[in-house]
């Protein structure tokens, strides 16, 4: 009989849920491609939209990475009164992100997420978020870092062309790399649960 000890389980998957955090700062180092393509496989994992598995990564690094950086670069006058517009009354963190996208936190690798479509013609966002939080607490146990963005989206088409993607939703654009920093969480709201009938 195996012996399933529950609440190891749980804590350890606590663990890594509570420690994974958004990496802005990667250091130069470059990753492995397996271990790369291990956190990935954990991502192809998750559930997705009546199983039809319908989102995909592609991976970069090298000069396809710089290209991107360039176009990145090319749209920080674009993306700058986007974030003001969600951040109105912090300066200081908009020009942090500003910073980040500048160079992507250094990252050597990019990691580009796409939805796949439904049937009914809709892109399939959800299974690539749900893919991407698989991801996300993999690179993180995997001792890498990595920080969902979509601000860049704003160069959808040009991101599409110069990885060669077409006909599929570009959902994030995650750097990942060895963290340079240790980002302190923010706190998170409570009272976001109901509790019926117990
Ligand atoms: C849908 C979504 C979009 C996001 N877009 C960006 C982004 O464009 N740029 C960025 O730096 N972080 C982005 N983030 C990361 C959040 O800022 C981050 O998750 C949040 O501040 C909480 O910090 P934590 O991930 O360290 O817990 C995004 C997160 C989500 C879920």
């Amino acid at each position: 009989m195996v012996h399933h000890n529950e609440r190891t389980d749980l804590d350890r998957l606590r663990q890594i849920i509570e420690g994974r955090r958004s990496v802005r700062h990667y250091r130069a180092d470059s990753v492995p491609e397996d271990l790369i393509a291990r956190v990935l496989d954990m991502a192809l994992w998750a559930p997705s939209g009546w199983g039809r598995q319908g989102c995909s990564f592609v991976v970069v690094q090298g000069s396809v990475r710089k290209s991107l950086q360039e176009l990145f670069c090319d749209a920080l006058g674009e993306v700058r009164p986007i974030l003001e517009n969600i951040y109105p009354r912090e300066k200081g963190y908009v020009d942090k992100l500003m910073d980040f996208f500048s160079t992507y936190g250094s990252a050597p690798v990019l990691v580009l997420a796409y939805a796949g479509r439904l049937p009914n013609g809709e892109d399939d966002v959800l299974t690539a978020a749900v893919a991407l939080q698989n991801f996300f607490l993999a690179a993180h146990a995997a001792g890498l870092g990595s920080t969902w963005t979509d601000v860049m989206r704003v160069r959808e088409e040009e991101i599409n062309s110069i990885v060669d993607v077409r006909n599929q939703k570009l959902v994030c654009i995650a750097p990942l790399g060895y963290p340079d920093e240790q980002p302190k969480p923010a706190p998170r709201g409570k009272g976001r649960v109901s509790w019926i009938g117990f």
